[in-house]
């Protein structure tokens, strides 16, 4: 279908969309969504943390009474919660299921299996996020056998690219890059702690730029306090990355451990002090 279809055809079809769960990303997603006229976006708001709540609030989003109207209304269902609920969600919503099912959640091809028991594999779609949400770098990487529905939404601001007809391709990529990149930054908050108890930091911040350029370095304070602000988040995707881990590369398997590890006990910490820091410095001064 040429654009100019598309774009006339956009004037008469409401395509209608369901989020559930409603933490940064898909309220980003809700933000970009909301500026088209024939884009619907709703959630739900059962059961959810004040925290929650107050994000739905605030955003305005359309709010639906239940789960299961959210599911049979939606023609994109979009799935961004957290890995450990990925499952219990998709045994909640799939007898109600009409549209496709988009599913965004750090998960392995594991969890994967389990959840294509409950939804049809011409129903679902892979996705990873690449990046941050909230980066202006961001992009969404799908795999699946009919993935027409979701390719659409990059007329609606989203960045999408697909990579292949098969469930998992996109979850195994996720699996590996995450891997690496909150092993590098658990490895961060590792090597600037020490640093930084030895009065070394600045100087390791100069060096480090002449070998590994200023983007890298530049990202240094970002990636150290989200390993710290968001670990409740990566220590659930490290499991899911340790299961794929295990079943393809168990030998290996040494460094994934230790990011584990070092994720948990900020998670621990963050538990009991429920603060977010944006500078190494005041995190490491805790
Ligand atoms: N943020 C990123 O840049 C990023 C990057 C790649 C992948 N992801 C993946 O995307 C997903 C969402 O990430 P996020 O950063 O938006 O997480 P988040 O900020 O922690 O938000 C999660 C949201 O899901 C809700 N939720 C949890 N369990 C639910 C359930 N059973 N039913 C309905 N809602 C539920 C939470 O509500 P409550 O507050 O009530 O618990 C919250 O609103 C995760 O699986 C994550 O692995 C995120």
């Amino acid at each position: 279908m040429s654009i100019k279809t598309t774009k006339m055809l956009r004037v008469f079809i409401m395509l209608k969309i369901g989020l559930i769960g409603f933490g940064n990303v898909a309220k980003t997603i809700y933000d970009t969504l909301k500026n088209y006229d024939d884009i619907k976006v709703s959630t739900i708001n059962n059961n959810r943390s004040y925290k929650t709540i107050e994000m739905i609030k605030k955003s305005g989003i359309i709010i639906t009474k239940d789960i299961k109207t959210l599911s049979q209304e939606s023609d994109i269902l979009i799935s961004a919660v957290t890995p450990k609920n990925a499952l219990s969600v998709v045994k909640e919503v799939y007898p109600y299921l009409n549209g496709t099912y988009m599913d965004i959640n750090t998960i392995s091809p594991i969890t994967i299996q389990k959840i294509l028991k409950y939804i049809p594999k011409n129903k679902y779609v892979d996705v990873a996020l690449i990046g941050k949400i909230t980066s202006n770098d961001s992009y969404f990487i799908i795999s699946g056998e009919n993935t027409d529905k979701i390719m659409d939404l990059s007329n609606y601001g989203l960045k999408i690219k697909k990579i292949g007809d098969n469930i998992g391709q996109a979850s195994k990529l996720k699996m590996l890059r995450s891997n690496y990149t909150k092993g590098v930054s658990t490895l961060l908050y590792e090597t600037f702690k020490t640093a930084y108890q030895l009065g070394l930091d600045d100087e390791l911040f100069t060096i480090l730029t002449k070998t590994e350029g200023q983007e890298f370095t530049k990202k240094i304070n970002s990636r150290i306090c989200n390993s710290y602000n968001y670990s409740k988040r990566k220590t659930e995707e490290l499991k899911e990355i340790n299961a794929f881990l295990e079943k393809n590369n168990p030998k290996d398997m040494i460094m994934n451990n230790a990011t584990y590890n070092i994720l948990l006990k900020l998670n621990k910490k963050h538990e009991k002090f429920d603060n977010e820091y944006y500078s190494y410095q005041k995190l490491f001064m805790q």
